[in-house]
């Protein structure tokens, strides 16, 4: 059974992972409202990939016999400056989020709970990708700017991003 420290802290992370998938749905909100269709697809992913962060938590919390608590999600943002400040934005969360995966992991680590570290470390790998997608459409956002085609080719290209392995949230339950 796990630690009610170690407890805490997981359901502490379950709900970062939910406020990013709405984070995130309100990008999808603020991309549609832009008419970047191609951004919105991408941010709807990118939803689906943050419930698949949380129920890989509550899966594990659930299997080592702890309980999950689920409190208040917190309300995003709903509108930012520009596309390029909303993409900032979310390369910022995604840095913060990586700096959440490590406390925890420092955390097992501290507390001594190795099936912690070990499940972790496949969340300290997914944010090295978490934050270089994020990091990768900052410097693009940057490269078209005052450039319509330019936006306009990038934002049909982040369209295509394929849907999560596994077909979304549900799978990884
Ligand atoms: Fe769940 Fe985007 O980190």
């Amino acid at each position: 059974m796990m630690k009610p420290e170690m407890q805490k802290a997981f359901n502490a992370q379950i709900n970062e992972e939910l406020f990013s998938s709405y984070l995130y749905a309100a990008m999808v909100n603020y991309f549609e409202q832009q008419n970047l269709k191609g951004m919105a697809a991408w941010m709807r992913v990118q939803v689906q990939e943050e419930l698949i962060h949380a129920t890989k938590l509550f899966g594990y919390v659930l299997e080592r016999d702890g309980a999950v608590e689920l409190k208040a999600i917190a309300a995003p943002k709903a509108a930012w400056k520009s596309p390029q400040e909303a993409w900032k934005a979310a390369l910022a969360h995604e840095q913060h989020i990586t700096a959440c995966i490590l406390d925890l992991h420092a955390k097992a680590v501290e507390l001594k709970d190795p099936a912690s570290t070990i499940f972790l470390e496949w969340f300290v790998t997914e944010q090295v990708e978490e934050e270089s997608n994020a990091r990768d459409i900052v410097a693009q956002m940057e490269m078209v700017k005052g450039a319509p085609g330019g936006l306009f080719m990038l934002d049909r290209e982040l369209g295509g991003r394929p849907a999560p392995a596994g077909g979304g949230a549900a799978s990884a339950t």
